[in-house]
């Protein structure tokens, strides 16, 4: 079944029936994979925008173009692009889209991503718009959601620490939301909570939210989803400081827990690293996610 949209901006352009569609095709990525690959989007060229730093997504979206039988043009930093030259984004989007069937940007603006596809020739992938939203890393922690839990319905979701400008807890939220049961805790600082334009979603969608700031409610939930402080996102150095380690996880708050840990990557000190080796720790599997998720919508997308 085709998806609802040609362009993806944001999660909530993103129906159930989208992500039900995306995860079955992820299910056949995962058999493509395990013989190493296809040929199905053969001459066909993805083109990577990544005007800030990325290791999982742009590797990921160049893994999936590649495991597809497709090509790849990458730009990494504004520097070596014509950006630096005062080339507007517009002007840079209608140009690559006539080199490349697929473009997939980073940008450090929020809004970018929405204005880079109203003049987009062909379809256009939103990795991550500055504090906005990364819709693709929405889809693969719903599919590691399920792989971890055996259903993305029904689940007690606690997402911890900077839920202000944490882009991938916006867009996974929203997704997983679509589905039945669905129930948040958000544990964060007074002055890094979850923003009214994501919560006012969950309450047209009648999902329950709870908010607290302690690290102790999200241990008893299905999944406890771990956030990075970003220092980028701070003005503030001093308030960066002062809440970098507002939660810090240890192996010893898990003991006798059931909960599912997960993290978007990179982490700096929130996660120790006594956890990596607990079952409870999900979040390499995840980074692993990005692959078939990613072959999933370059394939959905177009149209192979
Ligand atoms: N999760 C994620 O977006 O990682 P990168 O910043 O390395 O792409």
């Amino acid at each position: 079944m085709p998806l609802s949209f040609s362009h993806l901006v944001s999660a909530d352009q993103i129906m159930r029936s989208d992500a039900e569609e995306i995860l079955a095709t992820c299910d056949e990525m995962e058999t493509v994979l395990k013989k190493g690959g296809d040929d199905r989007l053969k001459r066909k060229v993805l083109a990577c925008l990544f005007y800030e730093p990325s290791t999982r997504t742009r590797l990921s979206f160049e893994t999936a173009m590649l495991r597809l039988g497709g090509q790849v043009l990458s730009v990494e930093g504004a520097q070596s692009s014509s950006l630096t030259k005062g080339e507007s984004l517009e002007d840079t989007i209608r140009v690559v889209g006539q080199y490349a069937d697929i473009i997939a940007m980073r940008h450090p603006e929020e809004g970018s991503a929405a204005r880079a596809m109203l003049v987009s020739p062909v379809p256009f992938i939103n990795a991550g718009d500055g504090p906005n939203q990364h819709p693709t890393q929405g889809l693969l922690d719903l599919l590691t959601a399920r792989k971890e839990r055996g259903t993305v319905e029904n689940l007690t979701v606690a997402i911890a620490g900077d839920l202000k400008f944490g882009r991938t807890i916006h867009s996974f939220s929203t997704v997983i939301s679509l589905f039945p049961g669905t129930r948040f805790r958000f544990i964060t600082p007074p002055n890094l909570r979850m923003p009214a334009k994501v919560t006012n979603l969950f309450k047209e969608r009648g999902v329950p939210f709870e908010e607290s700031e302690d690290l102790q409610d999200g241990l008893d939930a299905d999944i406890l989803y771990m956030t990075r402080i970003q220092k980028e996102r701070f003005e503030s150095p001093e308030e960066y400081e002062r809440l970098k380690d507002a939660y810090v996880l240890h192996a010893k708050d898990l003991k006798g827990k059931s909960v599912t840990v997960m993290h978007a990557l990179p982490r700096n000190a929130e996660i120790a690293t006594d956890v990596d080796a607990l079952p409870n720790a999900a979040y390499f599997r995840q980074a692993q996610n990005g692959v078939p998720v990613r072959m999933a919508l370059l394939s959905l997308l177009l149209g192979a």
